[in-house]
Protein backbone atom coordinates (compact mmCIF):
# COMPACT_ATOMS: atom_id res chain seq x y z
CA UNK A 1 0.00 0.00 0.00
CA UNK A 2 1.31 3.53 -0.95
CA UNK A 3 2.19 5.31 2.28
CA UNK A 4 3.27 9.45 1.99
CA UNK A 5 5.00 10.78 4.76
CA UNK A 6 7.17 14.31 5.35
CA UNK A 7 10.74 14.03 4.96
CA UNK A 8 13.32 15.28 7.94
CA UNK A 9 13.43 18.91 6.83
CA UNK A 10 11.39 21.73 6.11
CA UNK A 11 9.90 20.43 2.77
CA UNK A 12 9.72 17.29 1.21
CA UNK A 13 8.15 14.31 1.14
CA UNK A 14 8.77 10.48 0.95
CA UNK A 15 6.29 7.28 -0.90
CA UNK A 16 6.66 4.02 0.01
CA UNK A 17 5.48 1.37 -1.49
CA UNK A 18 4.20 1.92 -4.68
CA UNK A 19 5.77 0.01 -7.77
CA UNK A 20 5.67 2.30 -10.48
CA UNK A 21 7.17 -0.67 -12.89
CA UNK A 22 3.25 -0.91 -13.19
CA UNK A 23 1.55 2.39 -14.44
CA UNK A 24 0.09 4.13 -11.35
CA UNK A 25 -3.82 4.74 -11.58
CA UNK A 26 -5.32 8.28 -11.70
CA UNK A 27 -6.15 8.15 -8.14
CA UNK A 28 -2.37 7.42 -7.30
CA UNK A 29 -1.40 9.39 -9.73
CA UNK A 30 -3.45 12.74 -8.26
CA UNK A 31 -1.99 12.10 -5.41
CA UNK A 32 1.49 12.38 -6.09
CA UNK A 33 0.73 15.67 -8.17
CA UNK A 34 -0.77 16.87 -5.30
CA UNK A 35 2.10 15.98 -2.81
CA UNK A 36 4.84 17.73 -5.42
CA UNK A 37 2.70 20.75 -5.50
CA UNK A 38 2.58 20.57 -1.72
CA UNK A 39 5.99 19.04 -0.55
CA UNK A 40 7.50 20.43 -3.21
CA UNK A 41 10.10 17.40 -3.60
CA UNK A 42 8.79 13.95 -3.41
CA UNK A 43 11.20 10.86 -3.18
CA UNK A 44 9.49 7.39 -4.57
CA UNK A 45 11.41 4.94 -3.27
CA UNK A 46 12.77 1.33 -4.15
CA UNK A 47 11.92 1.93 -8.13
CA UNK A 48 13.74 -0.59 -10.58
CA UNK A 49 12.01 0.34 -13.89
CA UNK A 50 13.38 0.60 -17.21
CA UNK A 51 13.91 3.94 -19.54
CA UNK A 52 10.91 3.29 -21.15
CA UNK A 53 8.88 2.97 -17.91
CA UNK A 54 10.81 5.85 -16.49
CA UNK A 55 9.79 7.71 -19.91
CA UNK A 56 5.99 6.68 -19.38
CA UNK A 57 5.42 7.84 -15.80
CA UNK A 58 7.43 11.44 -17.02
CA UNK A 59 4.69 11.91 -19.46
CA UNK A 60 1.82 11.56 -17.64
CA UNK A 61 3.73 15.37 -15.85
CA UNK A 62 3.67 16.40 -19.45
CA UNK A 63 5.52 16.40 -22.56
CA UNK A 64 9.17 15.80 -21.66
CA UNK A 65 12.55 17.43 -23.09
CA UNK A 66 14.95 16.74 -25.19
CA UNK A 67 18.38 18.27 -23.53
CA UNK A 68 20.47 20.68 -25.31
CA UNK A 69 23.64 18.48 -24.28
CA UNK A 70 22.44 15.36 -27.10
CA UNK A 71 25.70 13.44 -26.35
CA UNK A 72 24.98 12.66 -23.12
CA UNK A 73 20.93 11.36 -23.90
CA UNK A 74 20.90 7.79 -23.93
CA UNK A 75 21.25 6.05 -26.96
CA UNK A 76 17.70 4.60 -27.80
CA UNK A 77 16.21 7.45 -25.51
CA UNK A 78 16.54 10.73 -26.28
CA UNK A 79 14.67 12.11 -23.41
CA UNK A 80 16.48 10.51 -21.00
CA UNK A 81 19.20 12.54 -19.95
CA UNK A 82 22.68 10.95 -18.06
CA UNK A 83 24.36 12.24 -15.01
CA UNK A 84 27.36 10.06 -14.50
CA UNK A 85 30.80 10.60 -13.15
CA UNK A 86 31.54 6.41 -15.00
CA UNK A 87 33.26 5.70 -18.28
CA UNK A 88 32.30 2.87 -20.47
CA UNK A 89 34.80 0.67 -21.60
CA UNK A 90 36.60 2.30 -23.82
CA UNK A 91 36.62 5.21 -21.05
CA UNK A 92 33.77 7.13 -22.68
CA UNK A 93 31.67 9.39 -19.92
CA UNK A 94 28.04 7.54 -19.61
CA UNK A 95 26.79 10.61 -18.77
CA UNK A 96 27.63 14.37 -17.52
CA UNK A 97 29.44 14.37 -14.34
CA UNK A 98 29.32 18.43 -13.55
CA UNK A 99 25.55 18.57 -13.72
CA UNK A 100 24.03 20.76 -11.50
CA UNK A 101 27.07 22.26 -9.48
CA UNK A 102 25.36 25.46 -8.86
CA UNK A 103 21.98 26.31 -7.66
CA UNK A 104 19.66 26.52 -10.42
CA UNK A 105 16.08 25.97 -11.49
CA UNK A 106 16.20 23.43 -14.37
CA UNK A 107 15.60 25.29 -18.04
CA UNK A 108 14.89 28.59 -16.25
CA UNK A 109 16.86 29.76 -19.30
CA UNK A 110 14.12 28.98 -21.19
CA UNK A 111 11.14 31.00 -22.37
CA UNK A 112 8.97 28.02 -20.90
CA UNK A 113 11.33 26.56 -17.83
CA UNK A 114 10.48 22.81 -17.13
CA UNK A 115 7.70 21.71 -14.79
CA UNK A 116 9.40 18.88 -12.93
CA UNK A 117 12.10 16.79 -13.56
CA UNK A 118 12.20 13.04 -11.99
CA UNK A 119 15.73 11.70 -11.58
CA UNK A 120 16.16 8.13 -10.79
CA UNK A 121 19.30 7.20 -8.73
CA UNK A 122 21.20 3.51 -10.32
CA UNK A 123 24.15 4.18 -8.25
CA UNK A 124 25.10 5.88 -5.28
CA UNK A 125 28.35 6.69 -4.25
CA UNK A 126 29.57 6.01 -0.74
CA UNK A 127 32.25 6.79 1.39
CA UNK A 128 34.20 4.19 3.82
CA UNK A 129 31.71 4.03 5.99
CA UNK A 130 28.47 3.23 3.26
CA UNK A 131 27.20 6.61 3.95
CA UNK A 132 26.03 8.01 0.87
CA UNK A 133 27.70 10.45 -1.27
CA UNK A 134 26.85 12.97 -4.20
CA UNK A 135 23.59 14.43 -1.95
CA UNK A 136 21.47 16.97 -3.83
CA UNK A 137 20.57 20.03 -2.16
CA UNK A 138 17.14 21.84 -2.88
CA UNK A 139 15.99 25.42 -2.08
CA UNK A 140 12.08 26.07 -1.59
CA UNK A 141 12.05 29.71 -3.35
CA UNK A 142 7.90 29.60 -2.52
CA UNK A 143 8.62 29.84 1.40
CA UNK A 144 11.83 31.76 0.52
CA UNK A 145 9.37 35.11 -0.74
CA UNK A 146 6.60 34.06 1.66
CA UNK A 147 9.47 34.98 4.79
CA UNK A 148 10.58 37.94 3.11
CA UNK A 149 9.38 41.47 4.84
CA UNK A 150 6.58 43.41 3.01
CA UNK A 151 8.84 46.16 1.97
CA UNK A 152 11.00 43.82 0.42
CA UNK A 153 7.88 41.94 -1.22
CA UNK A 154 7.01 45.67 -2.22
CA UNK A 155 10.23 46.70 -3.71
CA UNK A 156 10.09 43.43 -6.39
CA UNK A 157 6.59 44.04 -7.57
CA UNK A 158 7.01 44.19 -11.38
CA UNK A 159 10.72 43.95 -11.70
CA UNK A 160 12.17 40.97 -14.51
CA UNK A 161 15.21 39.39 -14.84
CA UNK A 162 17.21 38.05 -17.49
CA UNK A 163 18.18 34.06 -17.25
CA UNK A 164 21.56 32.09 -19.26
CA UNK A 165 22.34 29.01 -20.63
CA UNK A 166 25.61 30.54 -21.65
CA UNK A 167 26.11 31.69 -17.84
CA UNK A 168 25.37 28.71 -16.14
CA UNK A 169 27.39 27.03 -18.56
CA UNK A 170 30.59 28.62 -18.19
CA UNK A 171 30.25 28.71 -14.14
CA UNK A 172 29.88 24.85 -14.20
CA UNK A 173 33.10 24.51 -16.51
CA UNK A 174 35.08 26.59 -14.15
CA UNK A 175 34.15 24.66 -11.13
CA UNK A 176 35.22 21.15 -13.32
CA UNK A 177 37.37 18.61 -11.40
CA UNK A 178 40.51 18.71 -13.37
CA UNK A 179 40.11 15.20 -15.37
CA UNK A 180 36.80 14.87 -16.08
CA UNK A 181 35.93 15.29 -19.30
CA UNK A 182 32.02 15.59 -19.67
CA UNK A 183 32.11 19.51 -21.13
CA UNK A 184 33.05 20.09 -24.16
CA UNK A 185 32.94 24.32 -25.33
CA UNK A 186 29.00 25.10 -26.86
CA UNK A 187 28.60 25.22 -30.69
CA UNK A 188 27.72 27.84 -31.99
CA UNK A 189 24.53 25.94 -32.45
CA UNK A 190 23.47 24.81 -29.50
CA UNK A 191 24.46 28.58 -28.34
CA UNK A 192 21.49 29.62 -31.16
CA UNK A 193 19.22 27.11 -29.55
CA UNK A 194 19.42 28.65 -25.94
CA UNK A 195 19.12 32.65 -26.37
CA UNK A 196 18.80 34.26 -22.80
CA UNK A 197 14.90 34.78 -21.51
CA UNK A 198 13.50 37.29 -19.48
CA UNK A 199 10.75 36.00 -16.89
CA UNK A 200 9.21 38.02 -13.80
CA UNK A 201 11.24 37.92 -10.39
CA UNK A 202 8.06 37.36 -8.78
CA UNK A 203 6.25 34.51 -10.58
CA UNK A 204 2.62 33.01 -10.15
CA UNK A 205 3.08 28.99 -9.10
CA UNK A 206 0.91 27.58 -12.65
CA UNK A 207 -0.94 24.82 -10.91
CA UNK A 208 -1.36 26.44 -7.12
CA UNK A 209 -0.94 30.89 -7.59
CA UNK A 210 1.58 30.70 -4.90
CA UNK A 211 3.72 33.53 -5.59
CA UNK A 212 7.53 32.35 -6.17
CA UNK A 213 10.77 34.46 -5.66
CA UNK A 214 12.17 33.09 -9.47
CA UNK A 215 15.89 33.88 -9.73
CA UNK A 216 18.87 31.52 -8.87
CA UNK A 217 22.45 31.83 -8.47
CA UNK A 218 23.41 29.73 -11.27
CA UNK A 219 21.10 31.01 -14.44
CA UNK A 220 19.87 34.90 -13.38
CA UNK A 221 21.89 36.97 -15.04
CA UNK A 222 20.92 40.14 -14.42
CA UNK A 223 18.03 42.09 -13.12
CA UNK A 224 16.81 44.83 -15.28
CA UNK A 225 15.31 48.44 -14.65
CA UNK A 226 17.21 48.85 -11.58
CA UNK A 227 19.82 52.26 -11.21
CA UNK A 228 23.42 50.92 -11.98
CA UNK A 229 24.99 48.96 -9.20
CA UNK A 230 21.58 48.24 -7.66
CA UNK A 231 20.39 45.31 -9.99
CA UNK A 232 23.39 42.89 -9.48
CA UNK A 233 23.46 43.68 -5.48
CA UNK A 234 19.76 42.67 -5.01
CA UNK A 235 20.21 39.53 -7.37
CA UNK A 236 22.96 38.12 -4.85
CA UNK A 237 20.90 39.20 -1.87
CA UNK A 238 17.81 37.20 -3.19
CA UNK A 239 20.23 34.34 -4.29
CA UNK A 240 21.47 34.14 -1.21
CA UNK A 241 18.34 34.33 0.28
CA UNK A 242 16.86 31.98 -1.41
CA UNK A 243 18.98 28.97 -0.35
CA UNK A 244 19.00 30.33 3.62
CA UNK A 245 19.20 26.30 5.81
CA UNK A 246 15.73 27.41 7.34
CA UNK A 247 14.46 26.44 3.55
CA UNK A 248 17.08 24.11 2.05
CA UNK A 249 16.01 20.24 2.36
CA UNK A 250 19.17 17.94 1.59
CA UNK A 251 18.60 14.41 0.02
CA UNK A 252 20.45 11.42 0.91
CA UNK A 253 20.43 9.27 -2.26
CA UNK A 254 20.07 5.75 -1.98
CA UNK A 255 19.60 3.42 -4.86
CA UNK A 256 16.12 3.00 -6.42
CA UNK A 257 15.12 6.66 -5.58
CA UNK A 258 12.80 8.51 -8.28
CA UNK A 259 13.06 11.87 -6.86
CA UNK A 260 10.61 14.02 -8.49
CA UNK A 261 11.25 18.06 -7.99
CA UNK A 262 8.53 20.73 -8.82
CA UNK A 263 10.85 22.90 -10.59
CA UNK A 264 9.12 26.11 -10.36
CA UNK A 265 8.84 26.08 -6.42
CA UNK A 266 12.64 25.08 -6.19
CA UNK A 267 16.60 25.16 -7.19
CA UNK A 268 18.64 23.34 -6.55
CA UNK A 269 22.26 21.92 -6.46
CA UNK A 270 24.41 18.72 -6.47
CA UNK A 271 27.19 18.36 -4.09
CA UNK A 272 30.59 17.27 -5.49
CA UNK A 273 32.07 15.17 -2.83
CA UNK A 274 32.79 11.74 -4.67
CA UNK A 275 35.21 10.40 -6.63
CA UNK A 276 35.71 7.34 -8.81
CA UNK A 277 36.13 4.32 -8.02
CA UNK A 278 32.61 5.76 -5.60
CA UNK A 279 30.32 5.52 -8.92
CA UNK A 280 27.18 7.44 -9.17
CA UNK A 281 24.91 6.49 -12.19
CA UNK A 282 21.13 8.94 -12.56
CA UNK A 283 18.97 9.14 -15.06
CA UNK A 284 16.84 12.25 -15.51
CA UNK A 285 13.45 13.22 -17.69
CA UNK A 286 12.65 16.97 -17.82
CA UNK A 287 8.97 17.43 -17.93
CA UNK A 288 8.26 21.10 -20.46
CA UNK A 289 6.65 23.49 -18.58
CA UNK A 290 4.67 27.16 -19.18
CA UNK A 291 5.65 30.20 -19.58
CA UNK A 292 5.83 32.32 -15.73
CA UNK A 293 3.50 34.80 -15.03
CA UNK A 294 3.87 37.51 -12.73
CA UNK A 295 1.78 37.44 -9.68
CA UNK A 296 -1.33 39.79 -10.16
CA UNK A 297 -1.94 42.58 -8.00
CA UNK A 298 -4.04 41.67 -4.91
C1 LIG B 1 20.63 18.22 -11.91
O1 LIG B 1 19.61 17.77 -12.44
O2 LIG B 1 20.88 19.41 -11.86
C2 LIG B 1 21.60 17.26 -11.27
C3 LIG B 1 21.14 16.82 -9.95
C4 LIG B 1 22.04 15.76 -9.38
O3 LIG B 1 22.78 15.11 -10.13
O4 LIG B 1 22.00 15.56 -8.18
Amino acid sequence: MMTLRPLPGPFGAEITGLDLAVAPDEAIFGRIVDALHEYAVVCIRDQRFAPPQHIDFSRRFGELEVHVQSSFNLQGFPEIYCISNCLDAGGKPLGLAEAGRVWHTDLSYMAEPSRCSLLHALEVPQDGEGRPLGDTMFANARMAYAALPAPAKARLAGLEAVHSYRQVYEKIVAKSKPGRQGLKPLSEEQKRKVPPATHPLVIAHPYTGAPILFCNDGITESILGLPEGEGPALLAELCAHVTKPAFVYRHKWQAGDLLIWDNIQTQHLAVDDYWLPQRRRMQRTTVKGRAPEAVRAA
